[in-house]
Parts: structure tokens; sequence; C-alpha cells
């Protein structure tokens, strides 16, 4: 199980997919999953339910992932804040993916897709997070002027030496 960790913008999708293509596993985006079991977006489910019955909800489709076959898993950039979820890391490969706040701003910039970016003090959060990332991440890689293509051969590197 790889489990792929980071802020808005760190290209987790984008470097997941590819990872999942070079080591021949399923790959899956938890946000994804949350759509499909609710029936909604994630901007609806935040508008609706708001943020805590969000993160319920994503707590236990993760949960449910980490318990099924490997997988290269991505989760939304909120999901290690969750001291549930973070518990059930600490048995799995878990990969940070290192943005800059800037860079991060300009990946999503406009992006109605994430309700986040509406949050005041995003700054704030993404500051609180970076320990968050810190703390359940087995191997950490910099992408930060880097095209996913160099960050995905970067992680397969590194887990190659940490198997
Ligand atoms: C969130 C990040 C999103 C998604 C939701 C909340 C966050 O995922 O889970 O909008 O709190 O940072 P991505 O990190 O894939 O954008």
């Amino acid at each position: 199980m790889i489990v792929l960790v980071g802020f808005m913008g760190a290209g987790k999708t984008t470097v997941g997919q590819l990872l999942a293509e070079s080591l021949g596993l399923p790959f899956v985006d938890s946000d994804h999953i949350i759509e499909q079991r609710s029936g909604r977006s994630v901007p609806q489910i935040f508008a609706e339910d708001g943020e805590p019955a969000f993160r319920a909800l994503e707590h236990e489709v993760i949960v449910g992932l980490l318990d099924g076959p490997d997988l290269i898993l991505a989760v939304g950039g909120g999901a290690a804040e969750h001291p549930g979820t973070r518990e059930r890391l600490a048995t799995a490969q878990v990969v940070y993916l290192e943005v800059g706040y800037a860079e991060a701003m300009l990946r999503v910039a406009g992006d109605e897709y994430r309700p986040m970016l509406h949050r005041p003090g995003l700054d704030t959060v993404y500051r609180r997070r970076l320990g968050v990332y810190r703390e359940v991440a087995t191997l950490t890689v910099a992408t930060d002027g880097r095209r996913p293509e160099a960050v995905s051969q970067d992680v397969l590197a590194q887990l190659v030496r940490t198997p």
C-alpha cells in the first residue's frame, strides 16, 4: 500500500497515476470514492453537510481502502489531520509530496472544485499541516518547479532504497 499525502496542488493525483502505471498497481483517489459513495461532489458535501461531516466520511473511506488490496492511494490534503487516519497510516508506505504554499496556490488557482480555497487563513492551515505530513511520511519528495514525471521517478528511486 502506497499512500500519497501533501497539500492541494502537490500533484498527488498526477504523480499517483504515474506511479500506478510504473508499479502495475491500481490508482485510487479517496475523494473519488467519497463522491461515489455519497453520490455528491466534494464541494457539494462541504456546502450541504459542512467540513466536519466531510472529514468523518473521508476517514471512513480511507480506512476501508487501507483494509483492502494493495493500491496507490492519493488522499485529500486534509486527510492526515484526522488522528484516527494518522494512526492507520502508520502501517503504510506514505509518500509526502512537498509543495511550497505559493506554488500550490498557483497550481490550483481558481479551481472551484476545491472548497478549501475559500477558507480564510488557508496559509495557517498549510503551516499546521506541514508537521502532520512530516509525521506520517516514510519518504518525502520535493515538487516545486518539477514535472510530475521527475517527481514520480524520484519516488520510485526512494522506494527501492526503502522497500
Ligand atoms: C482538501 C483537499 C482536497 C479535498 C477537499 C479538502 C483539503 O483534496 O479532499 O477539497 O482540506 O486540503 P486535494 O488535496 O486532492 O485537492
